[in-house]
């Protein structure tokens, strides 16, 4: 079987499937490049200078790392000429940065967390970026925050790039989930896999467990008879790992399914969560439903979500769709 690139992959899906223009392609092109490099910035390591602490901090008072600060820059330079996007938006600046005047502006919107599991990145441990596409408000000429404000439903396009023992970068445009390995030597992904599907049933879940005496009463509860196992009220026995970094902990899920939960917890009630609705929540639950499972915050559906500012954050519960009923069910019954 000849192999398919991305650039092929999208072609076709823009060609023969009608399902993406010219400036989609372009746009998940162009970030497919950046995240290239971002992998080879993050496989330097220490050589590379790129560990450590840049010595400031992001709009929401968490320290940025210096991969942090780079990944954020080469996605932000290497969107902006394309004539593609009409602005972006990161976990790693206050406010959406617009399309410089002196490029042409198209009609779409790219929100990214650049660098996701920055406590892994002095460790060694599997990092990644993640993404979304949103169409620009029609009759909006310079997106400002409002712009980007939509329901993750409104998403045309997400995905996720995780820097670990392989690069690899999962990819949907409402039809499916496709994953793509990049092909070191070629400097090019390669599609391994497509028509991704969660299984309906866990039997494994990620969740930090040193939070438990701070969540609330149904996630106490809902975790407790997971724990108890075969011989509690779930009558069967389940599995934990936490990497620490959604993308590596979601990618586990599509590839060998199982729950993952971020609750909120009496320390960060006041923010909403922990995990962030447009950078993270929103584009991992698109790519999640579209592999056939459902993510909720307990009591709603995430991608139903009115988002009320760029940076909210919201309860996270994703992966196995029966399993994400199951806290649903605990939700409602408390
Ligand atoms: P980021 O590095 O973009 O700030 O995101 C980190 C997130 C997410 O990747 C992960 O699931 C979670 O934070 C880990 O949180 P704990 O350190 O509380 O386990
Ligand atoms: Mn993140
Ligand atoms: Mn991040």
């Amino acid at each position: 079987m000849a192999r398919v690139s991305l650039s092929r992959y999208l072609i076709e899906q823009q060609r023969e499937h009608g399902r993406i223009d010219a400036d989609l392609r372009l746009l998940i092109e162009v970030v497919a490049r950046a995240c290239k490099r971002i992998a080879i910035a993050i496989g330097k390591g220490e050589l590379g200078g790129v560990l450590g602490s840049a010595g400031s901090e992001n709009v929401q008072g968490e320290v940025q790392k210096k991969l942090d600060v780079l990944s954020n820059e080469i996605l932000l330079e290497a969107n902006e000429w394309g004539g593609h996007l009409a602005a972006m938006a990161s976990e790693e600046m206050d406010h959406p940065h617009p399309i410089p005047n002196r490029f042409p502006k198209g009609e779409y919107l790219l929100v990214f967390d650049p660098l996701d599991g920055s406590s892994n990145i002095d460790v060694n441990v599997s990092v990644g970026t993640i993404f979304s596409v949103l169409r620009c408000p029609e009759g909006t000429v310079d997106p400002t925050e409002e712009a980007f404000l939509q329901p993750g439903s409104k998403q045309v396009a997400a995905g996720y790039a995780v820097y670990g023992p392989t690069t690899l970068l999962a990819l949907t445009l409402g039809d499916g989930v496709a994953i793509f390995t990049l092909d070191r030597e070629q400097g090019s992904f390669v599609l391994t896999s497509e028509n991704l599907s969660i299984p309906a049933d866990a039997s494994e879940f990620a969740i930090n467990m040193s939070n438990q005496r701070h969540w609330e009463a149904p996630m106490q509860r809902y975790v407790a008879d997971l724990l108890a196992g075969a011989e509690g009220p779930r009558g069967k026995n389940f599995n934990m790992r936490w990497v620490a970094s959604m993308v590596a902990d979601v990618h586990r899920i599509l590839t060998r399914g199982g729950v993952f939960i971020y609750p909120i917890d009496a320390r960060i009630a006041k923010q909403g969560g922990k995990l962030r609705l447009l950078y993270e929540a929103n584009p991992m639950a698109f790519i999640v439903e579209q592999a056939g499972g459902a993510a909720t915050t307990g009591t709603e559906r995430i991608l139903d979500l009115q988002p009320t500012s760029l940076h909210q954050r919201v309860p996270v519960v994703l992966g196995a769709k029966n399993e994400v009923a199951k806290v649903a069910e605990y939700y409602r019954e408390a």
